[in-house]
């Protein structure tokens, strides 16, 4: 039976941390939607169209890959696709008590697993916070996020 896995973020921007994740997942599961959440409570840098337009832009190689935004529960998003798998990244343990409470709340909701994938060590400082910041200052964030990605980022300086 195929398998559908969801891959969940705010995405604002995506970065190369992200694109590893996503390239990494893709190779586990016949299908995967990159799921884009479309009000992030965090007041976004890039409205929804825009996230999901630099998504798409950059998986474009990957024939499995689909994006979508999605609001309300993650779980009601996997079932409505079809996904029984949601993957998520890992960069460090700061990262895992509050990804295992959500993982926990989300096996509990629906019926979906959790699977992490820990995050390439070149990118485990990465985040789209930083990159923000980095790009608002002027600095060069060439390595953390693909070059769509740094020109959209530098219109915001
Ligand atoms: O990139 P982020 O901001 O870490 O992604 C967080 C995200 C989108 C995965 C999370 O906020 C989420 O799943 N939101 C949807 C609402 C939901 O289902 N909440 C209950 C999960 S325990």
């Amino acid at each position: 039976m195929a398998v559908t896995a969801v891959c969940p973020g705010s995405f604002d921007p995506v970065t190369y941390g992200h694109l590893d994740v996503i390239r990494r997942a893709a190779a586990q599961f016949d299908r995967l939607v990159v799921a884009c959440l479309r009000n992030a409570g965090k007041r976004p840098l890039l409205d929804v169209d825009e996230r999901l337009a630099l998504l798409e832009a950059v998986v474009v190689d990957l024939p499995n890959v689909e994006v979508a935004a999605f609001d309300g529960l993650l779980v009601d998003f996997c079932a409505e696709r079809g996904a029984t798998v949601i993957v998520k990244g890992l960069r460090a343990a700061s990262d895992f008590e509050y990804e295992l409470q959500m993982a926990q709340m989300n096996a509990r909701l629906g019926n979906v697993e959790t699977l992490f994938l820990t995050t390439s060590p070149v990118y485990s400082f990465l985040s789209s916070s930083l990159v923000k910041e980095v790009a608002r200052f002027g600095g060069d964030v060439a390595d953390f996020v693909p070059p769509i990605v740094a020109e959209r980022l530098s219109r915001h300086r």
